[in-house]
């Protein structure tokens, strides 16, 4: 049996259980009818004006190869906005299992502890806690039932933000720091957007590694408390793109790196700082990107390719998890977990179980606002509370 098939088997039975749930429970308490609840949308659009709180039945018995999940601590990633917004290249399936009618759950990743398993699942226990390996499964919820092959065990050690923020932004910057260049201690890499949760796990891995960075990040008020942090973290160098314009920059870098040549630039940002950051590059250099906040394109010298023998990649994520086994994914995960990397500046924002979905959809709505403002500073996680049964 395909897994598109067992997955569709399984979102029928989830529908079939939770009308006839439904119908039971109506004759009895109607907290129970409402016990979870998820944020949701119908079609793409503007987040702030389109994620709607919903709630929804408990769930019903897992079928044989899926597993009922509570979510624990659900992230809001800038991917999953663009997802939202429709304009993300990995497209959510549209969902029925909640309420019957179809619509889709907003986020990628998230810890949530396992709290049903169905007849069939193998290598899973009730309390084990997971993360997704599926993508764009429909985190932002207090309880959803998934494929068993779908998620993956953390370490135990790891803390919850930590585990909720493990799938995506620290094994971006762990695999972009050693599969594109073989750098050794002493070594440098240069970065943008480094005050981002990727930018920010950069930092410490190559700080763990001996490696030097040169991190630039927007200006702002408090300019010097974020160069605080991120030396901490581990940052060699901390810069802002208005240094940029500074023409006697290029040799204080060859003064930093004692003119060693920097052959790593990772790149989340685009556009015109972007191209003027590679004039710190050294030959046969590689440049990888991995987003595009600034929404503008990037473009190089030609000159760069030439003379320097510059090449660049793409990084996604999704693709190589796509491309690796459930061993190997599991293997990263110990790896980042036995690195004991400092969580995220995060503020977690929980949706509580005693207020209605318009209260909760506002404060969403309200959160993704401020979230697309920019300068935001902390990556912020769902906390979305199940009524008690
Ligand atoms: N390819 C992949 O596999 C992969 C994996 C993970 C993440 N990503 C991408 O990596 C990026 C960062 O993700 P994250 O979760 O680390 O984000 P995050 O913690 O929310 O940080 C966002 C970063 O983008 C900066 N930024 C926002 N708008 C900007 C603009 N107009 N110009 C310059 N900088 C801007 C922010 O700087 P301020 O603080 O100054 O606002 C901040 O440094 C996103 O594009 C995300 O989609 C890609």
């Amino acid at each position: 049996m395909t897994r598109a098939t067992i997955a569709r088997i399984v979102r029928m039975k989830a529908i079939n259980c939770a009308k006839i749930a439904g119908i039971r429970r109506s004759f009895s308490v109607a907290s129970i009818l409402n016990a979870n609840r998820a944020i949701t949308y119908r079609s793409p659009g503007d987040p702030a004006s389109i994620l709607t709180a919903l709630t929804y039945p408990s769930l019903p018995p897992p079928a044989p190869h899926s597993v009922n999940v509570r979510f624990i601590l659900s992230p809001v990633n800038p991917a999953d906005i663009n997802v939202v917004e429709g304009v993300y290249p990995s497209k959510p399936s549209p969902d029925q299992s909640l309420i019957g009618t179809t619509l889709f759950v907003g986020g990628n990743e998230g810890l949530a502890e396992v709290t049903e398993i169905g007849s069939e699942v193998i290598g899973l226990q009730k309390g084990d806690r997971v993360v997704m390996g599926g993508q764009q499964l429909g985190t932002w919820a207090s309880a959803r039932t998934l494929l068993a092959e779908d998620v993956v065990k953390v370490p135990e050690e790891i803390s919850e933000v930590g585990g909720a923020t493990i799938t995506v932004n620290p094994p971006t910057a762990y695999n972009m720091i050693h599969d594109f260049v073989d750098l050794k201690e002493g070594d440098w890499l240069v970065q943008n957007g480094a005050n981002s949760a990727v930018g920010q796990m950069v930092i410490q891995i190559a700080a763990r590694k001996g490696l030097k960075t040169l991190n630039f990040v927007r200006s702002r008020d408090d300019l010097e408390s974020l160069k605080r942090h991120l030396t901490n973290l581990g940052a060699t160098q901390i810069l802002t793109y208005d240094d940029l314009q500074d023409k006697t920059l290029r040799e204080k870098v060859k003064e930093w790196t004692a003119g060693k040549p920097i052959r790593l630039m990772l790149n989340c940002v685009g556009g015109r700082d972007t191209t003027a950051m590679t004039r710190f590059l050294g030959e046969d250099a590689h440049l990888v990107s991995y987003g595009a906040m600034s929404k503008q394109p990037l473009s190089l010298p030609t000159s760069a390719f030439i003379f320097k023998n510059l090449t660049c990649h793409g990084f996604w994520q999704s693709r190589w998890y796509k491309q690796r086994t459930r061993e190997e994914r599991e293997g990263l995960f110990k790896r980042l977990a036995a690195m004991k990397l400092q969580e995220p500046e995060h503020e977690i924002l929980t949706i509580p179980a005693d207020i209605n979905d318009d209260a909760a959809t506002e404060r969403v709505r309200d959160a993704v606002r401020k979230l697309g403002q920019g300068q935001h500073g902390k990556k912020v996680l769902l906390k979305i509370e199940q009524l008690a049964e």
